[in-house]
């Protein structure tokens, strides 16, 4: 397998249409090349892409076990729609157990580390997991999404997970994406219909007002960065 870099691969895809980017990369990393869903609706955009043009991409999601159910309706209605496998990681058993045992359902409440605590043992430990031997990690970010995520690049060396993360979406519009999911009518989270934009845990998210910042609705009650340690590098 040749590696190229992130400029190298920027400089080679910019531009060109999703759908033959990432059937391009899934013949030259075969195997080596994920996608991680949420299920928000960004994750659904590619999703279908992918699904649709029956592209060899391995899709995977976090099961962190404090999901919404409107979350599990919309892999229930993914994986009827499109009879494909969406692989599923779930929380180390012993870790979580000691964490309830010790701490009780609600510890991420009380102070920024146990709320890091309960995202390493739920998403980045599953992730490391989902991760590993992998050359090529897709993700649904855009650079609009927060201070963050600004300047975000198509394809970026990611540091902690030793990868080149794909961002597809890095420079759509949150109305881009809403309007390919109605043109394509792509099943999608039905809490985007109240007020949530950005949907991660029930217990660590909330809607959001007009004009609010998108991920105003992600660990409200915190004045920390608003991210769980998936997406660090940026
Ligand atoms: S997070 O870091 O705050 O949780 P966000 O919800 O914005 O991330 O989602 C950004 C991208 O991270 C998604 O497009 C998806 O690729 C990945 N991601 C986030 N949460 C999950 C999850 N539970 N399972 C799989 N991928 C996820
Ligand atoms: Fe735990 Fe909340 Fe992080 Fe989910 S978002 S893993 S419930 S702290």
């Amino acid at each position: 397998m040749f590696l190229r870099t992130a400029i190298e691969l920027s400089k080679l895809y910019s531009g060109k249409p999703i759908p033959e980017v990432i059937a391009a990369l899934s013949s030259s990393y075969k195997n080596k090349i994920v996608f991680s869903t949420s299920f928000g609706q960004e994750d659904q955009v590619i999703t279908d892409i992918i699904f649709r043009n029956t592209i060899s991409v391995e899709v995977f999601t976090l099961d962190t076990g404090r999901l919404f159910n409107e979350t599990y309706e919309t892999f229930d209605k993914t994986i009827k729609r499109y009879k494909k496998e969406i692989k599923t990681f779930f929380p180390d058993k012993t870790t979580t157990e000691e964490l309830l045992s010790k701490k009780g359902p609600f510890s991420f409440y009380n102070s920024v580390e146990n709320r890091k605590e309960c995202c390493y043992i739920r998403k980045v430990e599953p992730l490391q997991r989902a991760l590993k031997g992998k050359k090529i990690w897709i993700t649904g970010l855009r650079s609009s999404q927060s201070a963050q995520r600004e300047n975000l690049p198509l394809f970026q060396w990611d540091e902690t997970y030793q990868l080149i993360k794909y961002n597809p979406l890095s420079d759509w519009t949150l109305e881009q994406v809403v309007d390919y999911l109605k043109e394509n009518n792509v099943p999608y989270n039905l809490l985007h219909d109240k007020g949530f934009v950005s949907i991660g845990c029930a217990p660590c998210t909330r809607a959001i007002q007009p004009g609010e910042d998108i991920r105003a609705g992600r660990w409200w009650w915190e004045d920390s960065k608003k991210e769980c340690g998936l997406h660090e590098t940026k």
